[in-house]
């Protein structure tokens, strides 16, 4: 199979679909890899290096999307490719339909199959394409928030570890799935004190069996987090609820209960926020003040480290990569059930329930589709 990786070109998008080492493993799976020229220049992945593994590099993304039986990319297609993806080619990426029904549109018209890696599961019902952006994301928490109560950026002058003969910070992580327990453990590393807040009792028990007296657990209440929120330094918001809006755990009124200069972390600003105070800010603009209170809300927070967050992502979609290019999509595809939750649009149809339902589509039940 031809496999084809080009620039991406979102706004300060410097991830790319593949490194040098997934082109080499491809390459010896008996694959062609063509990459677009600098694809990875952004994050230290050279031409020459995607070149050592084998690779072919490219001028340019018409090339890539011309000649590719398969294009891997990380951010959903911008309109100028979608117009460039053809009947039976396969799109590898993430998607984010449901609230993007003009990328739909066009998805649907190219007919294209496209495999989504947000809705790729695993045999634990976990997202496997998604977690390494929330490790990601859960570990960067704590940097950002380190740095955001340091006094020149508005916090409130506290370092997290405290010295020997001051105290250290205390920290609250709302929620403890993969953001939350990525962010405990790196607070728990600097050394910080450390509550972490779920609401369910068999995660709860799993975190205080790892990490015993070093992490205090607690079952979230609106009364448990508000008794928090007076002598915490710095809050992380990792709540989810499948497939809703983030529920809002701190109303305005409560950040007068707050030290000023104590710091907010709104991870799951890419469903709504947790905070009602939340809007969501970019890496170039990531902190702004309310009542006293430093809020940090970047709703990319991997892409700020998008060397790390490139590896982390591939690691995942490489053997995803390696079944789609060994057996062919549709083959792939059905022997494997987790990647065929994947396939969200196909050949003109809508094969995602929740996106055909959200966007008023006919749903055509993947395996159905693929004949
Ligand atoms: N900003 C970013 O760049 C970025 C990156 C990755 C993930 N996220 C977001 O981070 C959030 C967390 O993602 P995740 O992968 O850790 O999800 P997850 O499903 O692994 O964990 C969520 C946890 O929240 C808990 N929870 C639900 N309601 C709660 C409540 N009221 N109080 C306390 N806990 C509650 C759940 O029990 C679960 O353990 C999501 O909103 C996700 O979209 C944002």
């Amino acid at each position: 199979m031809l496999i084809g990786i080009p620039r991406e070109i979102k706004n300060h998008e410097y991830r790319v679909g593949l490194t040098p080492a997934g082109a080499r493993e491809l390459a010896a799976n008996g694959h062609t890899v063509i990459v677009q020229r600098d694809a990875g220049a952004g994050i230290g992945l050279t031409d020459e290096m995607y070149a050592r593994a084998g690779a072919g590099i490219v001028d340019t993304a018409e090339e890539v999307f011309r000649r590719a039986d398969m294009v891997i990319k990380v951010k959903e297609p911008q309109p100028v490719e979608c117009a460039m993806l053809r009947p039976g080619q396969v799109l590898f990426t993430y998607l984010h339909l449901a609230p993007d029904p003009g990328q739909t549109r066009a998805l649907l018209a190219s007919g294209a199959t496209c495999i989504a890696y947000e809705t790729v599961t695993d045999a634990r019902g976990g997202l496997p394409l998604l977690a390494p952006m929330s490790e990601v994301a859960g570990r960067m928490s704590i940097q950002a928030g380190a740095h955001a109560l340091e006094k020149a950026q508005g916090g409130s002058g506290v370092l997290l570890g405290g010295v020997p003969g001051v105290k250290p910070a205390d920290v609250l992580v709302i929620g403890g799935g993969v953001v939350g327990i990525n962010a405990a453990r790196m607070a728990m590393g600097l050394h910080a004190r450390v509550t972490l807040l779920d609401r369910s009792l068999d995660r709860l028990k799993y975190l205080d069996e790892i990490y015993g007296d070093r992490l205090t657990t607690l079952y979230s209440t609106h009364d448990a987090i508000e008794e928090r929120l007076a002598g915490s330094d710095l809050i992380i918001g990792a709540v989810l609820i499948p497939g809703a809006a983030a529920p809002k755990l701190v109303a305005r009124p409560q950040l007068k209960l707050m030290r000023p200069g104590s710091v907010l972390v709104d991870v799951a600003i890419d469903q709504g926020g947790c905070f009602e105070t939340s809007k969501p800010t970019t890496h170039q603009d990531p902190t702004y003040e309310v009542d006293g209170i430093v809020h940090y809300c970047v709703a990319n927070m991997p892409g700020g480290v998008a060397r790390t967050s490139t590896f982390a992502l591939t690691n995942a979609t490489l053997p995803f990569a390696v079944q789609l290019a060994n057996k062919g999509a549709r083959q792939a595809l059905l022997d494997d059930a987790h990647l065929l939750n994947g396939l969200n649009v196909h050949d003109g149809k809508v094969t995602y329930k929740a996106v055909a339902e959200v966007l008023g589509y006919d749903y055509a039940p993947a395996a159905r589709a693929l004949g």
